[in-house]
């Protein structure tokens, strides 16, 4: 029998309001026992002045397998998850070809399962070659696998159509994840309109582009059902409205990334038109990110996401007009919510542990994951809340480069990744 014990580590999991310093004992990739003190044999590691709790969920990263593996691939893009704390990861359909049946989903599942590394969920597009015209499989694709489905990197744009895709995901129990943006107002555009991409001369991309497909899809989640969870949003306005469909009922989640809750419109300038500025949704205003702030500390927002999302250097060192949309998230994520969040006491630490782990893991069905309860899969993460490093993209295990947060500071780092009950990285 295999069998670790991880000893003297401050616990924390919301899913048993457990918040206090003991031992865990891990036997055969399986928690066994949570408990003040565990006096028995075993490989024993000292955790005393770590933090563990159950291993953290990205629901939104691309590895870009297959198709631009020159961007990302499946083992790279699962290194850059274990080195950020990650267990587990949804890999978004934008590939090439995209994952729109259940053959690709079963080679995604094949390769993760050869590279062994992290947990890789596959999340299948909803329409075939993304085009927004013909329904996916969804029975076929839930079979597989899949734990949702998503046009992720261009929106639904006809309203009939998702229409018919909510009444699917109503009777497969499957959540939609929407990218929102209509795109007859983000046409060209390249960062948030406002005074500011007056000024840079760039053409923008409003905050309504973002709003006006919300405020749509929550229309249509409402008179005819499904499951609807909000991609990466950016805007006050959006998150408005969610929080209260949310109140009132309706069956709908949202994610915001570690980018749009520190970052505003300003380090375009800042960064000197740096491409790793440009993502989409863009960076909007300093009251858009402090009221997504305030909606991830008190449960409007649902969790964080990364949208991880690689590009080659040589893709990205050009004018910023002609750049490609995109940021990598895995290896910044969780320092950079904890030394802007948790060590100021903006955010508890086991309200932390709720968006980083146990919500998505709720929210999208991912049995015994986002737990620390006894019999459930030993999947932990171990953070270092003391740990001060600055954020050295060159050092990433991602093939990627393209962040912003290059030259941050940081304290709060993840120092071990434990999947199925196996160390498969540390830094300690
Ligand atoms: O910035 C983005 N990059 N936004 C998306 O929606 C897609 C993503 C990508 O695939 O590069
Ligand atoms: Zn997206």
């Amino acid at each position: 029998m295999n069998r670790l014990i991880l000893k003297g580590a401050r616990i924390v999991d919301p899913s048993q309001e457990i918040d206090s310093i003991g031992d865990i004992l891990i036997e055969d990739g399986q928690i066994v026992k949570v408990a003040k003190e565990i006096m028995e044999t075993a490989e024993t590691i000292d955790l005393q002045g770590k933090i563990l709790m159950p291993g953290l969920i990205d629901t939104h990263s691309h590895f870009r397998e297959p198709g631009f593996e020159h961007k990302e691939d499946l083992e790279s893009g699962s290194l850059a998850a274990l080195r950020g704390g990650y267990t587990s990861v949804f890999v978004m359909a934008n590939t090439d070809p995209i994952i729109d049946n259940p053959a690709g989903v079963r080679y995604i599942k094949d390769r993760a399962r050869e590279i062994d590394l992290v947990r890789i969920f596959p999340v299948a597009a909803l329409s075939k070659g993304m085009a927004g015209k013909e329904l996916t499989e969804f029975g076929a694709l839930k079979k597989e696998g899949v734990v949702a489905l998503s046009d992720d990197g261009v929106p639904v744009e006809n309203p009939q159509f998702l229409r018919l895709a909510l009444m699917y995901s109503e009777y497969f129990d499957l959540p939609v994840i929407l990218h929102e943006e209509d795109k007859r107002f983000s046409g060209k555009g390249v960062m948030h309109e406002g005074e500011l991409s007056m000024r840079l001369g760039l053409r923008g991309i409003p905050a309504v582009a973002e709003e006006t497909m919300v405020l749509r899809d929550l229309l249509l989640q409402k008179n005819y059902g499904g499951i609807v969870h909000f991609a990466h949003i950016s805007s006050r306005g959006s998150l408005r409205a969610i929080a209260e469909a949310k109140k009132a009922g309706q069956r709908v989640s949202c994610e915001v990334t570690p980018h749009h809750l520190l970052l505003t419109e300003e380090v375009v300038k800042e960064l000197n038109y740096s491409t790793d500025t440009k993502m989409n949704p863009p960076l909007r205003t300093r009251e858009d990110m402090e009221a997504l702030g305030e909606g991830l500390i008190n449960g409007e927002i649902d969790f964080v996401a990364t949208d991880h999302a690689p590009h080659h250097p040589d893709e990205k060192d050009v004018e910023y007009d002609f750049a490609p949309f995109g940021i990598i998230g895995l290896e910044t994520a969780i320092p950079l919510i904890w030394d802007r969040f948790v060590k100021p006491e903006r955010m508890t630490v086991s309200r932390f542990v709720e968006v980083f782990s146990m919500r998505p893991a709720n929210l999208f069905n991912l049995d015994g994951l986002g737990t620390l309860k006894e019999n459930t899969v030993a999947d932990i993460t171990v953070i270092d809340p003391d740990r001060f490093k600055v954020v050295n993209p060159d050092a990433f295990a991602s093939k990627a480069r393209n962040t912003p947060f290059r030259g941050f500071g940081l304290t709060g780092w993840p120092v071990m990744t434990i999947v199925g009950g196996k160390i498969k990285w540390q830094d300690m």
